[in-house]
């Protein structure tokens, strides 16, 4: 007997994958580089379904039918091509490796140009979910050959997440395209999480509420339009007590946020594009921020609050309403912040030449990933009348959104402000709604600055071609550049 899929590297996640497979009827060869995991997954879950272990890389490579699948399950970086280097020598041409984990999507390109030499088929695929996902259904983004997804796609499909029946894995586009969206997707979530947190800040401070009713606040939240994974699960994060102090875990928690690097990587890519995804950008600072250690103890108790008192709720029905507020504010700064990610997308798939559907993208995010979302079809039907879109905030149903919630959201804002509590995603995310809507933005007047000192040129409202002032001369304009038809 053959293996129709092979998993290399049996920590939580690869582990998981693994028996996903074999509970779905697929025979599945198991490696890892101690034996001791292996015998754990057989000893623990081997009555799932079938699994061919092997101690060896050769004996793994032996067990798998051709054309060969392998997934790689690795700690994303050099343990990646360390395993790679091992694998090449042992497959055939026409086999598959599949890197599964969360790899930054140039080395996905260098590693596709790589075993393309060799006629192997490298898919970079983007898993989401974390282990539960892994187990019971991740939402799956493989990038790669389309030959490679015709014979890996429909086992990827048979695991992955279903909604309305639909599988939440679909293929994405050639070499880096699926790790670039699911690098994406991860930078989403660092604005989803921002924008909660910051809620949840608001609420406490602005009402004094507990955290554990603050927790069925975004319970009664999660049965509406906010409905999603991560609003669930910080009503249970919030609701946790703490078994040694007694208090609400999260004031024992040490309040800096670390990151593996995806976010990082998000905002770096967003700036060679040229895409202001501040909503990501503003979540990854605010990460940096918290760990920024001795910066916060040489602020702390020295910079003055300054702030200016506004109304705050008093009574308990004041207190629901600026609870509403809260929770506009946030779906809106939701919208804007997938809006943001969903023009990033767009801009890669034109650079890099990648041919991204977004509905589509939109579509497999709505169940397995961190990121699953109610309004995620709400996304999908968007791009489906028109798959060009060029801002999803100016989608006919996302206006309506965000109509309902901009008065709330510029209260939310404002009130933040004035009473000093740090708002970065929700402010930002606002700046960039009045920003992208303006008839006219003050950046004619930074024109206006670059051409006086580095006669760097400017064009006009009225004509066509480039112009400078003549700043240190007589200051009249002349026409420098070739027209711009
Ligand atoms: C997922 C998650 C997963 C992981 C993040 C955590 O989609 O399942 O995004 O990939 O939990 O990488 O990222 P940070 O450690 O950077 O917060």
């Amino acid at each position: 007997q053959q293996a129709e899929i092979g998993v290399t590297g049996l920590a939580v996640m690869g582990r998981n994958l693994a028996r996903n497979f074999a509970r779905h009827g697929h025979v599945v060869a198991i490696h890892n580089r101690t034996f001791a995991k292996t015998q754990a997954l057989l000893d623990e879950a081997g009555d799932e379904g079938t699994f061919l272990a092997s101690e060896s890389l050769e004996d793994f490579v032996a067990s798998l039918a051709k054309p060969r699948k392998v997934i790689i399950m690795v700690k994303a970086g050099p343990g990646t091509d360390a395993v790679i280097d091992e694998l090449v020598p042992l497959l055939e041409e026409g086999d598959i490796v599949v890197d599964a984990g969360n790899a930054h999507f140039p080395d996905t390109i260098r590693r596709e140009n790589a075993l393309a030499e060799h006629g192997l088929h490298f898919v970079g695929s983007g898993v989401s979910g974390g282990e539960e996902g892994a187990l019971n259904g991740p939402s799956i983004m493989p990038g790669g050959s389309r030959t490679s997804y015709e014979s890996l796609g429909p086992l990827l499909e048979d695991i992955s997440a279903k909604v309305d029946g639909v599988p939440c894995c679909t293929y994405i586009g050639p070499d880096g395209a699926g790790h670039f969206v699911k690098m994406v997707h991860n930078g989403i979530e660092y604005a989803d999480m921002q924008l909660i947190a910051e809620a949840y800040d608001l609420i406490h401070r602005g009402t004094g509420k507990s955290p554990a009713e603050i927790a069925e606040i975004f319970t009664e939240w999660n049965k509406g339009e906010l409905e999603s994974f991560l609003i669930e699960i910080t009503a249970t994060v919030l609701a946790q007590t703490d078994a040694t102090t007694g208090q609400a875990l999260v004031d024992v928690v040490l309040d800096q946020a670390e990151q593996k690097g995806t976010g990082r990587w998000t905002v770096q890519n967003a700036l060679d594009l040229g895409v202001p995804i501040t909503g990501i950008a503003e979540a990854t600072f605010a990460r940096a921020l918290s760990g920024s250690v001795p910066q916060r103890e040489a602020a702390r108790g020295v910079l003055p609050a300054g702030t200016v008192e506004w109304h705050r709720p008093t009574s308990a029905d004041d207190a629901d309403a600026f609870v509403e507020d809260v929770r506009r504010a946030l779906y809106a700064s939701k919208v804007v912040a997938y809006s943001q990610g969903f023009d990033q997308i767009a801009a890669a798939s034109t650079e890099y030449g990648w041919d991204i559907d977004r509905g589509a993208m939109a579509r497999i995010w709505r169940g397995g990933c961190i990121i699953r979302a109610r309004f995620l079809n709400r996304i999908t039907e968007a791009y489906e009348r028109d798959q060009h879109l060029p801002l999803l905030i100016a989608d006919d149903f996302f206006v309506g959104v965000i109509d309902e919630c901009l008065e709330a959201w510029r209260r939310v804002v404002s009130g933040a402000a004035l009473n000093g509590i740090p708002t970065p995603a929700f402010s930002s995310s606002l700046a960039y709604y009045d920003g992208v809507r303006a008839d006219h933005l003050p950046a004619a007047l930074i024109q206006g600055l670059r051409d006086f000192f580095g006669a760097h040129t400017y064009r006009r409202v009225d004509r066509e071609g480039t112009f400078h002032v003549e700043w240190s001369g007589d200051r009249s304009e002349t026409a420098v550049g070739g027209d711009f038809k």
